[in-house]
C-alpha cells in the first residue's frame, strides 16, 4: 500500500525514480488551505446530494477544521510518500476521521477539478495583495510627484536632451501603467472567479451534485459552462503571469532612470541609505540594487510567462500532467513580486531629487529648438521653414558653444530676419514648459490637474 490515490489496479507501487520525478508536494503544499476548503464544500455538496447524512457531514467538517489547524501549525506535513497535496490530505483526513468516514469524500471529484479550481483560489488571494503593494507604490509616485510641483528635468527621447518637462510629469509617467495594472488585476480577477469543481477528471458528475453549491461556498461565480474546459485550460494562470511580467516590466522601466539619475554623471536623486547598498571593497560605493533587482527580476517574470506558455502550447484536450508545470513559474512571479514590491515602494518613497541640478541641465543640448520653431509659426512662418530656421540657429550656437538664448539681436537677425529678439521670450524653461497647455502636457497647471486624476484613480482600488 504506498497510499496513493490510484493503487487498485496496480500490481507494484511506484517505483522510487517515479515518485521522486512525480512529487509536487514540494511546492504545491501552499495551496493546503485552499485544497480544505474546497474539501468542505465539496463535502457540503455531498450532503446535499444525499452522499452524506448530517453526522456525517458534520464529522467531515470537523475532520477537515482538525487537519486544517495541524497544516496551520505544521502537525501535519506531507510525507515523502504523498504525490501531491490532494494525496496527503486525503492521507491525512483519513487519519482524523477513519477509512469509514474520510474514504467517502472524494466521490464525485478529481484531482484535475481540484487543482483547476485551487490555483485560482490562490491567484485571486495574491492578486488582491499584489494589488494593494501596486497601489502603495502608485501611491509614492503620486506623492513624490506632488511634493515637487515646480521641478523641471531634462525631458528625453532616445535617451538625448529633447524639451524640457516637469519632473512631477515624468514621475506620473509611471504612475499610470500601474493604474492599468491595477486595472488588469481586477478584469482578471472577474475572469477568474469561475469553479471548475464538479467538472471530476473532465466529462463532469454523474452523482447530481451541484457545482453552483462548491463554487458558492468557495466565494467563486458559476461553475464554468464546460467541464473539459473548466479542467484543462490554463490561460487564467498565463494571464496572471502576464500581468505579473507587466509590473516588473512597469518596475523595471523605472528602475533604469534611477539607476541612471543616481549616477555621478546625471546626479538627480540620492538614495536613502536604507535603501541602498554598499560595496565590500570600495567605501564610496551607495548602489541602486533594489532598482537593479526589480530590473533583474523583471527578466525572471518574463521568463515565468514564457515557460508556461511554451507548456500549454500544443496540450490535448483534457487533462495531461504537463498541466504540473504551471504552479512554480506563477507562484514564483507571486513570491517575487511580493517581496520586491514593499522594498521597490520604499526606495521610491525616499528618493531625494536635486532639482538644482535638474533644472541647469534643462536647458542644455539645445532643447528649446522646438519652442523657437513653434514661435516662428506663432508669427506666421511656416512649420517647415520654421524647423530650418530653428536648426540653423542650432548650427551657429553649437559651432560656438553657446546656448540657444545667447546670440546677440544681431546674430540672430543674421541667421534669419524672423528671429526677431522677442524670440527670447521662449528661451526660458519655465516659459517652454508653462506654454505645453495641451491636453495631457507639461505645463504647471496641466499636471496638477493630472495629479488631481492621478489620485482619484488611485482612490477607485
Ligand atoms: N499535481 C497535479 C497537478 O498539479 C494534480 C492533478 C493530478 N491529476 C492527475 N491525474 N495526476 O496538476
Amino acid at each position: 500500500e504506498s497510499g496513493a490515490l490510484w493503487g487498485g489496479r496496480f500490481a507494484s507501487g511506484p517505483s522510487p525514480e517515479l515518485q521522486l520525478l512525480s512529487k509536487s508536494t514540494q511546492f504545491d503544499w501552499v495551496l493546503a488551505h485552499y485544497d480544505i476548503r474546497g474539501s468542505k464544500a465539496h463535502a457540503a455538496a455531498l450532503a446535499a446530494g444525499g452522499y452524506l447524512d448530517d453526522d456525517e457531514l458534520a464529522g467531515m467538517h470537523a475532520a477537515l477544521d482538525e487537519l486544517d489547524a495541524r497544516v496551520a501549525d505544521g502537525r501535519f506535513v506531507a510525507a515523502d510518500e504523498d504525490e501531491d497535496v490532494h494525496s496527503a490530505l486525503e492521507r491525512g483526513l483519513i487519519e482524523i476521521a477513519g477509512p469509514a468516514l474520510g474514504g467517502k469524500l472524494r466521490a464525485g471529484r478529481s484531482r484535475n477539478d481540484q487543482i483547476a479550481t485551487l490555483v485560482r483560489l490562490y491567484l485571486l488571494d495574491h492578486a488582491a495583495v499584489i494589488g494593494g503593494l501596486l497601489l502603495d507604490l502608485a501611491e509614492a509616485i503620486r506623492a513624490q510627484a506632488a511634493a515637487h510641483p515646480t521641478a523641471i528635468l531634462p525631458g528625453r527621447t532616445h535617451l538625448q536632451h529633447a524639451q524640457p518637462v516637469l519632473l512631477a510629469h515624468q514621475l506620473a509617467a509611471h504612475a499610470w501603467p500601474l493604474i492599468r495594472d491595477l486595472e488588469r488585476l481586477r478584469d482578471w480577477s472577474a475572469r477568474a472567479r469561475r469553479s471548475p469543481y464538479g467538472g471530476g477528471a473532465l466529462a463532469g458528475s454523474s452523482l447530481g451534485l451541484d457545482p453552483r453549491l462548491v463554487a458558492a461556498e468557495l466565494g467563486l461565480g458559476d461553475p464554468l459552462d464546460n467541464s473539459i474546459d473548466g479542467t484543462a485550460a490554463r490561460d487564467v494562470v498565463a494571464e496572471f503571469a502576464y500581468i505579473a511580467a507587466q509590473v516588473g516590466i512597469d518596475l523595471s522601466r523605472l528602475s533604469e532612470e534611477i539607476i541612471l539619475w543616481n549616477t555621478k554623471e546625471f546626479g538627480f536623486v540620492r538614495l536613502h541609505d536604507g535603501y541602498s547598498t554598499g560595496s565590500s571593497i570600495m567605501p564610496q560605493k551607495k548602489n541602486p540594487d533594489i532598482a537593479e533587482l526589480a530590473r533583474g527580476k523583471s527578466g525572471r517574470l518574463i521568463g515565468n510567462l514564457t515557460g508556461l506558455l511554451a507548456t500549454l502550447k500544443g496540450l490535448p484536450l483534457a487533462y495531461n500532467r504537463d498541466l504540473q508545470e504551471d504552479k512554480e513559474p506563477v507562484f514564483d512571479s507571486v513570491q517575487q513580486l511580493e517581496v520586491l514590491l514593499p522594498a521597490f515602494t520604499g526606495m521610491v518613497a525616499t528618493l531625494s531629487f536635486d532639482t538644482d541640478r535638474m533644472a541647469a541641465l534643462a536647458p542644455q543640448g539645445f532643447s528649446l529648438a522646438t519652442d523657437v520653431a513653434e514661435w516662428l509659426v506663432k508669427q506666421g512662418v511656416a512649420f517647415r521653414d520654421a524647423h530650418e530656421i530653428s536648426g540653423e540657429l542650432v548650427r551657429f550656437c553649437e559651432e560656438r558653444g553657446i546656448e540657444l538664448h545667447e546670440p546677440s539681436d544681431a546674430e540672430l537677425a543674421s541667421v534669419s530676419p524672423h528671429l526677431a529678439p522677442a524670440v527670447r521670450e521662449v528661451l526660458t524653461i519655465e516659459g517652454s514648459v508653462n506654454s505645453r497647455t495641451g491636453a495631457g502636457g507639461t505645463a504647471a497647471v496641466r499636471v496638477a490637474e493630472q495629479l488631481a486624476l492621478l489620485a482619484a484613480r488611485i482612490a477607485e482600488f
